[in-house]
């Protein structure tokens, strides 16, 4: 089997063209310009690359979005400060701190002190909540991004076999919550489960998300299967690689996501998404 490519340049290009028509409606109907802050502390690299496009993203789809960059050295108190003030402001809907966060820095209080209705990030225990009870709101970016990819590509998930490898609060978990809801029969891997290949090789969905270059190898990859890889690594020479032996899944996989031009495009127009649902649903834009 040679695997399709999950177009996720394409498709979020699509989702980004929605938003962006519904935004020029709200602005015919004389309603307020969505915003979204974007709080980056620090300059670590990576983070900066996905901050700015995140910016340049909401600029193209006529969200306006307001770049808060803070010191490494900033007090938690501070943070928490700024996080209050961008709750209050009525031109922000949307309110994301960029993670990780310093050591210093406590990330769940952070994450929690932003309303649960500016939380387009949905890392908020409240959102979380309602999406472990099947009743989401501001969900998560990067597996509402997955299964927008895999709804829109045509993939049926109803009594599939779906395992997912990593259980972290940004990507495992909230993946996990979203192919339940889609009535598939997850298994969550993590750094202690015994015999990961076992897992991997029943799979006829498979997400990775651990951030360890082709941590997968394509051998275990179950014949036909989809392979979903939310890995974005940075090797020495450059490149960008996912979790996933791409060559060796390809060999197996029925769909498969390439890196870079999956899963990335996916968060960031889900990210708008959310930010746009915010204004609408909760701030009467
Ligand atoms: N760091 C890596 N991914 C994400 C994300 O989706 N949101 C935030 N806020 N930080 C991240």
């Amino acid at each position: 089997m040679s695997a399709q490519i999950l177009d996720g340049k394409k498709i979020a290009g699509e989702i980004r063209e929605l938003v962006h028509q519904e935004v020029k409606h709200l602005l015919a109907d004389g309603r307020r310009q969505p915003g979204l802050a974007v709080v980056q502390v620090g300059d670590d690299p990576a983070s900066s690359v996905y901050v700015r496009n995140k910016h340049s993203a909401c600029e193209k789809a006529g969200i306006l979005s307001i770049k808060h960059e803070v010191p490494v050295e900033i007090s938690q108190q501070a943070l928490l400060d700024l996080v209050d003030a961008l709750n209050e402001d009525p031109t922000v809907d949307g309110i994301l701190v960029q993670l990780p966060l310093p050591a210093h820095i406590d990330s769940e209080t952070v994450i929690e002190r932003i309303h649960a209705d500016k939380d387009v990030d949905g890392f908020h225990p409240y959102n979380m909540g309602r999406l472990t009870l099947k009743m989401p709101l501001l969900r998560p970016c990067t597996p509402k991004g997955v299964m927008t990819l895999l709804e829109r590509t045509g993939i049926p998930l109803e009594g599939k076999e779906a395992v997912i490898v990593g259980a972290s609060n940004i990507v495992g978990r909230p993946m996990t919550l979203e192919l339940l809801t889609a009535r598939c029969t997850t298994t969550t891997c993590h750094s202690k489960t015994a015999d990961l290949e076992a897992h991997v090789r029943r799979a006829e969905v498979l997400v990775v998300g651990v951030g360890i270059p082709n941590f997968i190898p394509g051998e275990w990859v179950r014949e036909g299967a989809v392979v979903v890889d939310v890995g974005i690594n940075r090797l020495e020479d450059g490149t960008l690689t996912g979790d996933v032996d791409f060559e060796g899944a390809c060999r197996q996989a029925s769909w498969i996501t390439p890196v870079p031009g999956g899963v990335g495009p996916m968060t960031i127009a889900t990210l708008l998404q959310n930010t746009l649902k915010a204004a609408e649903v909760f701030h009467n834009a």
